[in-house]
């Protein structure tokens, strides 16, 4: 089977959709190495289309897929990908995932979706992250320029309220627990079964290295949406469907 060149493709009637589809796709056509044993698969809506398109390669028999969430799991098997788990297999060649913000150094702020410690744990093990998003997500310069949801940090639950302490002493202007959709759902439950804290720091100029350090050494914290010094590619698909590349 032949892959179908991405000019020739039927367009989307939603123009967000369209650059989701046109960044992931070039994206897979662009950096699955031939011989790839091992493909990370992150989470969210743009992840979809990767996985669509990984599923329409003519050598995709030939590696294992390894998912960073339930729904990232979902889409190997509805995507006829093989699978396999990162305790399985440590060492995957690359993954390809979405974001909720890039900065123009390429660290990001990830988590929007709840997924953000196998996210992180999945890209720890790959030789390449390759970020694809909408033109939504590039931010001109710093991180949390456009996302104003506050950085996702996944905790212990029984740790939640000193953990939001310890954010309010390092300066963090708001700390949200997120909730599933009502307040009446109750916490938002990640697939570790952890919650997930959405602490605003307003647009990150400072340090972001330091401030991640600073609130992954909390105790009560698993680990934080922001990914600094991990990505090496990272594809925005934009609204005429061309796409901007930065590495
Ligand atoms: C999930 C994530 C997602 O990759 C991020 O929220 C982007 O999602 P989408 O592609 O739907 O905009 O980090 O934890």
């Amino acid at each position: 089977m032949t892959l179908v060149d991405i000019n020739s493709l039927e367009p989307l009637a939603d123009p967000l959709e369209q650059a989701k589809r046109a960044a992931a796709y070039m994206a897979v056509d662009q950096n699955v190495p031939k011989d790839a044993k091992f493909v990370g698969i992150g989470s969210g809506s743009t992840v979809v289309y990767a996985a669509e398109r990984i599923g329409q390669l003519p050598n995709k028999d030939q590696f294992i897929c390894i998912p960073t969430s339930f729904q990232s799991k979902q889409l190997i098997f509805d995507n006829d990908l093989k699978f396999g788990t990162i305790d399985q297999y440590l060492n995957v060649d690359i993954t390809f995932d979405g974001a909720d913000e890039v900065d123009s150094r390429l660290n990001c702020i990830k988590g929007g979706g709840a997924c953000l410690f196998q996210e992180k744990l999945v890209a720890s093990c790959s030789k390449k992250l390759v970020i694809i998003a909408d033109y939504r997500k590039k931010s001109p310069r710093y991180l949390a320029e456009n996302w104003r949801k506050g950085i996702p940090i996944e905790v212990v639950p029984i740790a939640w309220i000193k953990v939001k302490n310890d954010l309010i002493n390092f300066g963090a202007r708001s700390v949200q627990l997120r909730q599933g959709g009502t307040q009446k759902a109750g916490p938002v439950v990640t697939d570790n079964g952890n919650f997930i804290m959405d602490a605003d720091f307003g647009v990150i100029d400072g340090d972001i290295k330091v401030l991640n350090d600073k609130i992954r050494g909390l105790v009560g914290v698993v680990e934080t949406g922001l990914f600094v010094d991990m990505v090496e590619k990272a594809y925005f698909g934009n609204k005429d469907g061309s796409v901007t590349i930065l590495f």
